[in-house]
């Protein structure tokens, strides 16, 4: 866990895979648009590729049709 502000956060962490998924771990909410929660486990994938048929989450449906590598921008370094 992580202070800041002088609210305790809990480190979150989402990585963003190789022509797949969005894979979340941590302790996260899901909610849909009203509100209402989604069961989740400490780890889970949301789909990024729009092909899923068991939204939000990654079923597997990407495999070999969704293409996109993203890149954090590399730190700047000082001199
Ligand atoms: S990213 Fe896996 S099914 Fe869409």
């Amino acid at each position: 866990m992580q202070f800041k502000g002088g609210s305790c956060m809990a480190k979150v962490q989402i990585k963003v895979n190789d022509n797949g998924s969005l894979r979340v771990t941590g302790e996260v909410e899901l909610v849909d648009g009203a509100g209402n929660p989604f069961p989740v486990k400490p780890s889970f994938s949301l789909c990024r590729c729009g092909r899923s048929t068991n939204m939000p989450f990654c079923n597997g449906a990407h495999k070999g049709v969704f293409q996109s590598v993203v890149r954090a921008p590399e730190p700047e370094t000082k001199e």
